[in-house]
């Protein structure tokens, strides 16, 4: 008898701080509507130095976790493109904050954005074989860009946190999915870069051509059609590049159904729009941002179009399960997103260049306005100072 494995619960985090993309517009000499309408992007995260990747990801973590469940926890699976060490993974830092058992195996995944859908899967994989393991699966990411640069209004950052377990709460993940692999050069960070390089419209232009071609082996070796899915969630790098996405396949579905298809592709941008792009986790906000704003119900089949540039592109899906609205903690993510400060361009910019230099100094960080459980305080003899509340 088959296993129904799947997402069980997700929890998000992102810092308390963001950029309004119409105030960034104007100080860059932009019409706000090239980023409001034209990038689809309305508000920023904006990541103080108090906060990198382990710390958003164990505040994200937390939400999930109940001290029964961390001790069913029988693998960590970190995927970040912004990690914090070139050796030592972000999973064992986590697993330490977040007090998991030391049986419990700890690995940092990378391939740009599709890192979360590598461990997502390779999880499910792990949890069909060992039904009663739980696996942790993380997405977190700083999206940088640089200053003035085209890639600035398409930053932001935060985690998302998925327990990958049998018989899910959420989503039950469909046990086909399509994938796809080329040696592209749209986006990379070499590693004496803090800041990414980025072809940027190459890159757009990769990623639709990446969808095309998994979503037609999809239907291919599954022969589903797009009548038989309900709602599609995208990577978002930026809203707009999702919205082209399904724009690419939507004359396939019937015209009743592309209402449906599009209502539920606004309700899977909102959160986005509000953070922006968290790279890895990107999708998968995209996902939690659909079963918060749109009318799903249970048995509904979702599509998931996951993209890492480099690249590698994903398509999979899943069914909604009956107790979906249980698997996330909405209260305290409205609160979350409510209770962000928003700061001007040049607080912006200063906070965007106080970040932990690039360097082997001792730093103690000014954690005055930091309100999150997990932060980092600082570094003492080449090791970052990590601090719970
Ligand atoms: N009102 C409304 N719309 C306007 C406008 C206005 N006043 N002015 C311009 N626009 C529209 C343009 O028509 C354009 O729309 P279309 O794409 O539909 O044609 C849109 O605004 C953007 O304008 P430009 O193409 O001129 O923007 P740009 O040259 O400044 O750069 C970008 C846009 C290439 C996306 C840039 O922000 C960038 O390089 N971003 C980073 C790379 C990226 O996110 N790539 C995505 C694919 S790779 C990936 O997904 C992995 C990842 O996470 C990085």
């Amino acid at each position: 008898m088959s296993v129904s494995v799947g997402i069980d619960r997700i929890g998000f985090y992102t810092p308390g701080l963001y950029l309004d993309m119409a105030e960034l517009a104007t100080a860059r000499g932009e019409d706000p509507n090239k980023y409001l309408i034209g990038i689809g992007q309305s508000q920023q995260a904006v990541i103080p130095p108090t906060q990198d990747v382990v710390t958003m990801a164990a505040n994200a973590a937390s939400q999930i976790l109940t001290a029964e469940t961390k001790q069913e926890v029988a693998m960590v699976l970190f995927g970040t493109e912004s990690g914090i060490d070139n050796s030592k993974a972000t999973a064992v830092y986590l697993a330490h904050l977040l007090d998991l058992p030391s049986n419990t195996r700890a690995i940092e995944l990378k391939q740009a954005c599709y890192g979360a859908t590598a461990g997502l899967q390779l999880a499910a994989d792990y949890v069909r074989v060992h039904p009663t393991a739980k696996v942790l699966v993380i997405g977190a990411d700083v999206a940088r860009y640089g200053l003035r640069t085209p890639g600035e209004v398409t930053q932001g950052g935060g985690a998302v946190a998925m327990l990958v377990t049998a018989d899910p709460q959420i989503l039950a993940l469909a046990p086909t999915s399509s994938y796809h692999t080329e040696d592209v050069m749209d986006f990379w960070r070499p590693t004496y870069r803090t800041e990414a390089l980025v072809d940027g419209k190459y890159s757009t232009n990769v990623y639709l051509d990446f969808f095309k071609t998994v979503w037609a082996d999809y239907q291919q070796q599954t022969q589903q059609t797009i009548a038989d899915f309900d709602a599609f969630v995208f990577h978002l790098p930026f809203t707009k590049m999702g919205r082209k996405g399904l724009r690419q396949i939507l004359p396939e579905a019937r015209p009743e159904q592309q209402v449906t298809l599009k209502a539920a592709f606004e309700a899977s941008q909102e959160d986005n729009r509000h953070v922006g792009n968290l790279y890895t986790g990107s999708l998968y906000l995209s996902f939690l941002s659909l079963l918060r704003h749109g009318q799903m119900n249970a048995g509904q089949r979702i599509g998931f179009f996951s993209y890492g540039s480099g690249a590698e592109g994903e398509f999979f899906s899943g069914i909604l399960q009956n107790d979906f609205q249980k698997g996330f903690d909405e209260t305290a993510l409205s609160t979350l997103l409510a209770n962000r400060r928003r700061v001007t361009v040049s607080e912006y910019e200063a906070i965007y260049r106080a970040q932990l230099s690039n360097d082997a100094r001792d730093v103690q960080l000014a954690v005055g306005e930091e309100s999150a459980r997990y932060y980092l305080a600082g570094r003492q003899n080449q090791q970052r100072q990590y601090r719970i509340k």
